[in-house]
């Protein structure tokens, strides 16, 4: 029986969809996500968990079908691993893992591992009676079971979105403790599915806290720039919705921006949902030239929360891309979520600082962040220093687009990235996949899953990166018929590594949609440090060389309004593995995963700071 949890209608329409749509292999059920959690108060559970690796799953998990069935889930046999002991593990005895963080780069033994890890940790509470408790999980990859006080609170599936879980009736006051089993396997219906070219770390790789708030208290909200049908020179409206969970209709709720002269009060209807609209008497629009954030209070009964907020108006017009109606170009970088120099899952907010001063140092006003949503702290340093981001859900390559189920994952997933940093002004691009098969079955997927985006979210753009199409002759053709969904079409492509030589962009024509365009991969790879000929492959020189005829082709691309390169950073692949060059990383950044800037950095940061890449309009 999946639970449906307390979500508004939209997310609840999913679990019904997930639920009738229920598979052989039986799904965990699906939760509540908290807005603004990083903005609230919170007891975290950063630190040492204990740990356990279980390489049989099936006795304490999952039946050997792998599904989830409810009288062997965690409660089998003897091999129950929700309580402290028995005669099989000890938890108070065992080992230790750093929480935020995966376990292949704690472990050597756990590097390459790919299955069940179990985490235990005690933790005190006085939860105040009338008051609720949430086990926040910033992210744990791939699927997780959570246990409070060994009792069964929740499961999430997805490795890199937020979810919260209510542990309301089985904590309480003095020693707790809490048992999460978190499966890092692939799954083929999974999403991702099995094939990836990235590190498929495990682990709890993002906060974890406990979060108290009052009996009916604000779960989400979204505070934006009204968005009409065409730019207005002067707006200063601003409408969005504060929802308050298990709140009567008629629940009072306060919306305060003191810089912007805004205060009103509006009310619940009966799904907890108050919308709202207002006239802000002053208001300095977010761009990356003036990243202007305001403190924005929302306030019902006994719950307060103050979130950090830019406004700004995002939108196409014809081929080209407005920012508060100015054409603007996007000159970026990819970006892959791993630490600089220590490597690994985590960024910390010192990772995250590195990160945007190599953006900066590059010339940069964006970065898309591939191919699944990063830590929020990501969206926040974007949102403070004015770069734009483009942000996606990890719907690459090949997925099981004939599967119902995995359409309401991928829908489920798709609205835990947008719940989570709508209120981002730095977010001006949702992505709903990287590179897919053109085929019907995944056109009608892609393009209803689009449409679910634009639905979700209609003040901004909808995108997707397009896999390269192949060369005939001098003419590469995008004809991808899933494009027509999109608002920007992301075109991938590794004209001089994957395909031809460099000079063949030289003399390249591109038919494209009539759409804005970024080149949103292209590159070439090189090890840090090894140097030769431009024609030598695997040099600094090469890749530097392969760059500088990309951007002799695209200056000549017409609707371009965007490129990132693949990619900022090189970065740790299963799929890398040629001695002595790649040896498990991906070496097309314009960094070393250690922090040497190559040559072609240096190709980069010349041609966004001369603005030659490409024109706003
Ligand atoms: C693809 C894909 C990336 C991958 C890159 C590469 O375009 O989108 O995830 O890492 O190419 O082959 O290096």
């Amino acid at each position: 029986m999946i639970r449906l949890p307390q979500q508004d209608s939209s997310l609840s329409r999913i679990v019904l969809l997930f639920a009738f749509a229920t598979p052989v292999l039986a799904q965990p059920p699906l939760q509540t996500l908290i807005v603004g959690v990083d903005h609230r108060t919170t007891t975290s559970l950063n630190g040492d968990w204990h740990y356990l690796i279980d390489q049989s799953p099936g006795r304490a998990l999952y039946t050997p079908t792998g599904s989830i069935n409810d009288k062997s889930y965690g409660m089998n046999n003897h091999a129950t691993i929700v309580g402290p002991h028995n005669e099989e593990y000890d938890f108070s005895t065992a080992p230790t893992l750093k929480v935020p963080g995966d376990w292949n780069t704690q472990v050597p033994q756990l590097f390459n591992y790919e299955g069940v890890v179990w985490y235990q940790r005690d933790f005190d509470a006085q939860p105040k009676p009338g008051s609720r408790t949430f086990l926040h999980i910033g992210a744990a990859n791939y699927r997780s079971h959570v246990w409070v006080n060994q009792k069964r609170v929740c499961d999430h599936e997805g490795g890199y979105t937020p979810f919260d879980c209510e542990v309301t009736s089985v904590v309480h006051t003095g020693s707790n403790f809490v048992v999460i089993a978190v499966d890092a396997t692939r799954l083929v219906d999974g999403i991702p599915s099995v094939g990836i070219d990235w590190f498929n770390y495990g682990g709890l790789t993002r906060d974890v806290s406990l979060v108290t708030v009052p009996k009916a208290f604000i779960d989400d909200y979204d505070v934006h720039l009204a968005h009409g049908p065409a730019w207005q020179a002067g707006n200063t409206e601003l409408t969005g919705y504060v929802h308050v969970l298990d709140a009567p209709a008629g629940t009072a709720v306060t919306l305060d921006i003191p810089e912007a002269g805004v205060k009103t009060t509006v009310s619940t209807d009966a799904e907890g949902r108050a919308p709202f609209t207002v006239k802000a008497s002053k208001l300095t629009l977010w761009s990356p030239e003036s990243p202007k954030l305001y403190k924005v209070t929302l306030a019902s009964g006994d719950d307060k929360v103050t979130d950090d907020i830019g406004f700004r108006d995002i939108r196409v017009d014809g081929t080209r891309i407005l920012l508060n109606g100015k054409a603007v170009f996007l000159q970026g970088a990819n970006m892959h979520a791993e630490a600089p120099v220590r490597g690994g899952r985590v960024n910390t907010d010192q990772d995250v600082t590195t990160i945007f001063g190599y953006l900066k140092d590059l010339n940069a006003n964006f970065v898309r962040l591939a191919h699944y949503p990063h830590d929020e702290r990501m969206e926040r340093i974007a949102d403070r220093d004015g770069i734009m981001v483009w942000s996606e859900i990890p719907l690459w390559q090949h997925i099981s687009y004939d599967k119902p189920e995995v359409y309401a994952k991928a829908t489920y997933m798709l609205n835990e990235m947008i719940r989570r940093d709508r209120n981002k002004a730095s977010v001006i691009l949702w992505s709903v996949s990287n590179e897919t098969p053109n085929n019907a079955t995944r056109t009608t997927f892609l393009t209803n899953l689009a449409n679910e985006a634009r639905k979700l979210d209609p003040t901004r753009l909808i995108t997707s990166a397009i896999i390269g199409p192949a060369a005939h002759g001098n003419q590469m053709v995008n004809d991808d018929p899933f494009t027509k969904a999109l608002d920007v079409v992301g075109q991938n492509e590794y004209i001089g590594w994957y395909t031809g030589v460099p000079e063949d962009a030289d003399t390249m024509h591109w038919t494209l949609p009539e759409k804005p365009i970024i080149m949103s991969e292209f590159g070439a790879e090189a090890k840090a440090g090894n140097h030769g000929a431009t024609n030598q492959r695997w040099t600094e020189e090469q890749q530097a060389y392969v760059l500088q005829h990309q951007l002799t082709m695209l200056a000549k691309i017409p609707q371009l309004r965007g490129t990132t390169p693949w990619i900022l950073m090189d970065f740790r692949s299963p799929t890398r593995n040629i001695p002595h060059l790649q040896d498990g990383y991906n070496r097309k950044g314009l960094i070393s995963e250690d922090g040497k800037k190559k040559q072609a950095f240096f190709t980069m940061q010349k041609a966004y700071k001369d603005h030659t890449v490409g024109k706003p309009e």
